[in-house]
């Protein structure tokens, strides 16, 4: 294989750049051409198509985001948008192609390389949530910035003896709550995974402020005000009328006594610098793609099981489940008080 395309799609996550940055060094290094695609799927359909070289990605290790951008591409979807891609890939003589998302992703690079364009795929989302990977690129990051901010938010609720209630992202998936809430020592953590009641919630506060504690954090998955079918509490919460975070709040504040504030952490979590780990995994993943694609494998995508990098077959990948970690998440509802 002589010439590859890289594109990035989905949701952007920290990582991404550096991925791009290895994968596009591998090639070159062993003599192959890489063409930057735009915009995710949607850069196949348009045409948006470039040329890299040593230097396009050099002085982005350190960057969040994707230099490539990216998108949700609904077009791309139906057949005759895979058709159109494959047209491209054509066009632009792209033997072989490596795609950066999740799994909504991972069913595009699949439909390519049933279409005849060899595709490897690898996983960078911030929400940890694709079954065939014990981790995704983005989700240290995502987890140490909202680390952060959970601190600040620590620093002012102590002041003012109140409690913080802090949503963070996931998507349906409680995995960055969990190792945010023990990261930043959460009173409660609460997961769609888990189904949890209120009373519980308000009865270790009220054991907490018999102690002579002041101040308390909740650490809400924004999963949890989901109305899909992974989340155990959305009709629970739903009956309360406990449906955002700031609701939330205000029901503890009215079953506790203790003043309650609700901040949503949102995209902030997406954004910043990468964290080592997130650079070291994305390189490793990177490097493995393109060697895949020059050894002529297709429909592969590189994951991280038990700390070592492999690759499997897309269509297996995309059949898994992931276990939600049960333990971690008790482990965090037990140190928090
Ligand atoms: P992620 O890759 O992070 O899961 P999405 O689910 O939004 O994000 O998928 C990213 C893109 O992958 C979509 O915009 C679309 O172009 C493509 N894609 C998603 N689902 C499919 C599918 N079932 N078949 C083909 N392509 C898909
Ligand atoms: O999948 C990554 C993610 O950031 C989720 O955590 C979140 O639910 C979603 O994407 C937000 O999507 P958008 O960027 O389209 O608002």
């Amino acid at each position: 294989m002589k010439r590859i395309g890289i594109l990035t799609s989905g949701g952007d996550s920290q990582g991404m750049n550096n991925a791009i940055r290895a994968v596009t060094r591998t090639a070159l290094a062993n003599g192959m051409t890489v063409m930057a695609i735009r915009n995710g799927y949607q850069g196949l359909l348009d045409g948006d198509i470039e040329e890299m070289s040593l230097r396009s990605v050099s002085n982005i290790l350190d960057r969040g985001g994707t230099i490539l951008q990216t998108a949700r591409c609904l077009e791309f979807k139906e057949e005759a948008g895979v058709l159109k891609a494959v047209q491209t890939c054509k066009d632009f003589g792209i033997e072989g192609l490596v795609v950066i998302g999740g799994d909504g992703s991972f069913r595009g690079a699949r439909d390519m390389s049933l279409h005849g364009i060899p595709t490897v795929a690898m996983p960078g989302t911030i929400d940890n949530d694709i079954a065939c990977s014990d981790y995704t690129i983005g989700f240290d990051t995502a987890v140490n910035v909202a680390m952060e901010a959970a601190d600040k938010l620590r620093d002012t609720s102590l002041s003012h003896h109140r409690c913080s209630v802090i949503e963070v992202m996931g998507r349906n998936a409680g995995w960055v709550a969990v190792d945010v809430g023990i990261a930043a020592g959460a009173t409660y953590v609460l997961v769609p995974e888990v189904e949890f009641r209120i009373e519980e919630v308000i009865e270790k506060m009220n054991r907490g402020k018999a102690a002579g504690k002041k101040n308390f954090m909740i650490v809400c998955s924004e999963g949890i005000f989901a109305d899909v079918k992974k989340n155990k509490n959305y009709e629970y919460l739903a009956g309360l009328g406990i449906t955002s975070a700031s609701k939330l709040a205000k029901k503890i504040e009215e079953l506790t006594d203790v003043e309650s504030r609700a901040t949503v952490l949102g995209h902030i979590q997406r954004g910043g610098s990468p964290t080592a780990r997130d650079r070291y995994i994305a390189t490793e993943m990177g490097c493995r793609c393109a060697d895949l694609l020059r050894e002529g494998k297709s429909n592969r995508v590189v994951v991280i099981r038990d700390n070592k990098i492999i690759d499997i077959d897309i269509v297996e990948a995309l059949n898994m489940t992931k276990e939600f970690d049960v333990a971690r998440y008790n482990i965090a509802n037990m140190v928090g008080i």
